[in-house]
């Protein structure tokens, strides 16, 4: 966690009083990938890189939030309404400051500074972090309680409304109610959650390939109506599912009756039903601190991702593939919602920096890109929660 630079604050917002801090970490998600806005299963771990959120009152009724990442600062005050043509990071941040301050009777006005160390758009939660690093330092200055799952349920929906992505509910989640050293078992049906040990010895390792591909947003959504669309085929041939968590792998058969040719629906419901059971396994391997279980786990995630839910790109591709030929591997795979971004992997004990550079090199050498590392580890969430959400 970095050191909160009072001085720093100071020259933005002027001198004042000792401002309140937050630091929300991101998340890498083990495997489950494009499960969860299907009720499915996921395995994400909160990493020690933050979204810090640091803020305090100011005698006004004005709301400024400044961005280092954005470079860039935006000024409200909820006596107006939101301007209808804002758009990104401005519009998602006053999103959310309105709606946690929606029952706030009094329009306090504050200063608030957002500073990243975690990578933008690189499939490691940063806007999750974000989210829940301004609504709470909002909560908090204006004396408003937050509970885990409602707050993170309000978080998911403030990323459709105002950054317009119809994502699940795992980041919000993760960066919310992990606990350190453990992965969070999420089923996003139930709400049940279970902390699972990250065998001791196990280093983990994001790896950024460098790229980010604008088509992320669009093919998410396409996603995920496909796998809605999938739900209504079946309904049209007399078989009732809420979601694909209910689809079984012996379903498979009608849905290749029914769309014939349309491989395409086939290969997104395999790949979630294959998921889900690799998740399943994957608890089971890391409780056994399982190398060649969890190894060939990612592997299969990958493929499945690759081919049957198309969301890898090829330097993804590239960068899994080095890294599996790398000393020390355990295990390696996209992670998060995919089209560039970053890999997880899981490195043998002392070997990360031998596993780093040659992977990187190689991944250099394949693609032209110059990747980045970043180890990292499991760290708690900002709020603590046990057994069933309530
Ligand atoms: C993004 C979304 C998540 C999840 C992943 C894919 O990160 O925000 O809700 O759907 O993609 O697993």
């Amino acid at each position: 966690m970095s050191e909160f630079d009072r001085d720093r604050f100071e020259e933005i917002f002027g001198k004042g009083k000792l401002p309140d801090r937050i630091s929300v970490p991101g998340r890498v998600n083990l495997i489950g990938e494009h499960t969860d806005y299907n009720d499915g299963l996921v395995l994400p771990v909160a990493i020690n890189r933050y979204v810090h959120v640091t803020g305090r009152t100011r005698p006004d009724r004005w709301i400024t939030v400044h961005s280092t990442a954005f470079r860039e600062q935006h000024r409200f005050s909820r006596k107006n309404k939101m301007n209808p043509s804002l758009s990104g990071w401005k519009r998602f941040a006053e999103g959310i400051i309105r709606t946690i301050l929606k029952n706030a009777d009094e329009q306090v006005g504050m200063d608030l500074l957002v500073e990243n160390d975690l990578p933008v758009g690189g499939g490691l939660s940063s806007s999750a972090a974000f989210a829940a690093g301004l609504g709470t330092i909002a909560a908090r200055l204006n004396g408003i309680e937050l509970q885990p799952l409602e707050f993170a349920r309000t978080l998911q929906e403030m990323e459709h409304e105002y950054a317009g992505v119809e994502c699940g509910i795992m980041d919000q989640l993760s960066v919310l109610i992990s606990r350190m050293d453990n992965a969070l078992l999420i089923d996003c049906r139930s709400l049940q959650i279970d902390h699972i040990p990250i065998p001791a010895g196990w280093s983990l390792v994001v790896l950024d390939t460098g790229v980010r591909h604008d088509l992320a947003f669009s093919e998410y959504s396409e996603r995920r109506h496909q796998c809605a669309e999938i739900i209504e085929l079946y309904s049209r041939a007399g078989k009732e599912f809420t979601s694909l968590r209910d689809v079984s792998l012996h379903d498979l058969d009608l849905l290749e009756k029914i769309t014939g040719s349309m491989g395409v629906f086939l290969r997104r419901c395999r790949h979630v039903i294959s998921e889900n059971l690799r998740v399943t396994e994957a608890a089971s391997a890391l409780q056994a601190s399982d190398e060649k279980r969890i190894g060939r786990l990612f592997k299969e995630s990958h493929k499945s991702l690759k081919n049957d839910f198309e969301v890898t790109c090829p330097e993804l591709d590239s960068m899994v593939e080095a890294a599996c030929h790398a000393p020390g591997c355990i295990a390696a795979r996209m992670t998060g919602g995919g089209f560039g971004g970053c890999t997880v992997n899981f490195v043998t004990g002392g070997m990360a920096e031998k596993f780093i550079n040659t992977t990187l090199s190689d991944y250099r050498k394949k693609t032209g890109q110059n990747g980045t590392a970043l180890p990292v580890s499991s760290i708690g969430g900002i709020m603590s929660c046990e057994g069933k959400l309530q």
